[in-house]
């Protein structure tokens, strides 16, 4: 099968195409032919070794894919050749086929095709989890999110609407920000040309906003803490700016506020049956075309380097998904 191969530790353009032998499959598991993946920020550092998860070289990265099983091993049965699944795989995704735990995959939602399927898990199940169980987001409250027409951005700018919260959203181009306001944006802040911290302030009345999502961590995350209302929640759920931010813990005493992580790997793991309400409630709101997830670009396999660089250089708006066949 056709894979992208991380060789060494590199930028995106050390990956290489390569056939290699399909994954071997086992008791318990499914073989998945791979019809879209998910092209997620972490992809971009995993390749160059400074995300949490170090697979051994030669690896192949992904961690998200959609496509139809086409093998099931010894003892699987919640599970059948010809189901249309997703696979959340860590890495391994960029590849014509992927094997996984049968039990893990998670039915493609009615009516979805692959390529949104394969961007729709890891977005809009870690924007569901930090709103609902760690932000506790009631309606009425103002969202503010950083890094609004990114992945996890978008999604938690179109949930927070669903939910019933005022979304400002945050992001660093006009274009970006009309996507926000389409996807449920009632104002939206350019913090490349206005500032982040008085303009908040302004569209709140002077108290701030209620919840703060912020995937962007560094100067976004300074401005932010010091726009939030009392008792207010401050979701931390990334670095994309590259800088991870120190706090002055005297803000968080001032402010009254919570500054609360968000870890959504984890959370499926810890708590997988809160995780199966979450994975459902996402896909009823999804048939019922509450969510409209937007695809900014996607790329055949052998232009994978082309499509981690569109993260890189933050061209892209909702996903970036590769396709395979
Ligand atoms: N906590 C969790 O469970 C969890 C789950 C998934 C992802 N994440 C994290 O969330 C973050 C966003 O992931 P994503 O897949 O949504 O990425 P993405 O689509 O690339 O979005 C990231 C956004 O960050 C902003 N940004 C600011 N400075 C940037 C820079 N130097 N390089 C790239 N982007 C920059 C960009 O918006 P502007 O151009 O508008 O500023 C961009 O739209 C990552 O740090 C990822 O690791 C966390």
């Amino acid at each position: 099968m056709r894979a992208i191969v991380c060789e060494q530790h590199g930028p995106p353009e050390s990956l290489v195409l390569k056939e290699i032998d399909p994954p071997e499959i086992g008791p318990g598991k499914a073989r998945v032919a791979v019809h879209a993946c998910g092209v997620n920020f972490p992809d971009t550092l995993i390749i160059e070794n400074k995300y949490q998860f170090k697979p051994a070289l030669p690896f192949t990265p992904g961690g998200e894919v959609a496509g139809e099983v086409t093998e099931v091993g010894e003892g699987v049965t919640g599970v059948k050749v010809g189901d249309r699944v997703i696979a959340m795989t860590g890495w391994g995704g960029f590849a014509e086929e992927v094997v996984a735990d049968a039990g893990a995959l998670i039915p493609m939602p009615e009516g979805m095709d692959y390529a949104t399927a394969a961007g729709f898990t890891m977005t809009y199940g870690t924007s569901l989890y930090a709103l609902k169980q760690r932000g506790q987001l009631k309606k009425g409250e103002t969202l503010l999110v950083l890094g609004a027409a990114g992945g996890v951005g978008l999604a938690a700018v179109e949930l927070g609407a669903v939910m019933g919260a005022r979304v400002i959203a945050a992001a660093s181009t006009d274009e970006k920000l009309a996507v926000c306001r389409e996807h449920g944006a009632a104002e939206t802040i350019n913090y490349t040309t206005e500032n982040l911290k008085e303009r908040t302030k302004e569209l709140t009345g002077g108290l701030g906003a209620d919840v703060i999502y912020d995937a962007v961590g560094g100067d976004a995350f300074d401005q932010a803490i010091r726009c939030i209302n009392w008792q207010g929640r401050l979701l931390i759920i990334g670095f994309a700016s590259g800088r991870i931010p120190e706090l002055p813990v005297n803000l968080a005493l001032l402010k009254g506020c919570q500054i609360v992580g968000v870890f959504w790997g984890a959370f499926t793991g810890r708590e997988p049956e809160e995780n199966a309400r979450n994975t459902a409630e996402l896909a009823k709101l999804y048939s019922e075309g509450k969510l409209k997830p937007h695809i900014s670009a996607t790329y055949p396999l052998e232009k994978a380097a082309d499509a981690l660089y569109g993260l890189i250089n933050r061209e892209a708006k909702g996903k970036i998904i590769l396709t395979t066949r």
